[in-house]
């Protein structure tokens, strides 16, 4: 049985801090594509695995499910508005980012911390959402900054190293 509300809920899961991510990919008629997303996790070394949640009701939820790579962008302190942009879905996500197609055919940001090219490796269905499970074929570092925290809904720094 349930003993908590959806809001109690979020509130239990803003707890835990994570570092941000922008996964992009490549959609219908080579349009870029991309989400911010802190449901990414590390899975596995051998082989390279990595995963990340996709809510069924976004925008893209189509492109992505049914695409054969994606990149994903560990995002640095400076990046605040980025990840804002990549959260939002009104107008072109990618009219004043920095981009390249990378090797896998996803666009890679060239600011971000690391950059991460993943060939779709599975998709699970889990609740609201779908896990895209990545095995990841070719790691860039662009930036060695601190990185960008999310905690109980907002935006954070690294203190005290
Ligand atoms: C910090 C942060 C983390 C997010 N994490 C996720 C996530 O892990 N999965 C997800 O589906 N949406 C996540 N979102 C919401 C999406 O970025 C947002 O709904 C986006 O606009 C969806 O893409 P669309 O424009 O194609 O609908 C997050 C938003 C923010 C601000």
């Amino acid at each position: 049985m349930k003993r908590f509300d959806q809001a109690e809920f979020r509130q239990a899961l803003g707890k835990f801090a994570t570092g941000i991510t922008v996964v992009t990919t490549t959609g219908k008629n080579n349009t870029p594509l991309g989400v911010t997303v802190n449901s990414f996790t590390s899975v596995s070394l051998e082989p390279p695995l990595v995963l990340w949640c996709l809510d069924l009701n976004a925008n893209c939820y189509d492109e992505f499910a049914n695409c054969d790579s994606f990149a994903i962008h560990v995002l640095h302190k400076s990046q605040e508005a980025t990840s804002r942009n990549f959260a939002e879905n009104n107008g072109d996500k990618f009219a004043d980012i920095d981009w390249k197609t990378g090797d896998s055919g996803s666009p890679v940001l060239q600011d971000c911390a690391v950059c991460l090219q993943c060939k779709t490796e599975q998709i699970y269905s889990g609740g609201d959402h779908s896990i895209l499970l990545g095995r990841v074929e070719i790691i860039e570092s662009f930036n060695d900054a601190d990185p960008l925290i999310y905690h109980g809904g907002a935006y954070r720094f690294l203190q005290n190293k």
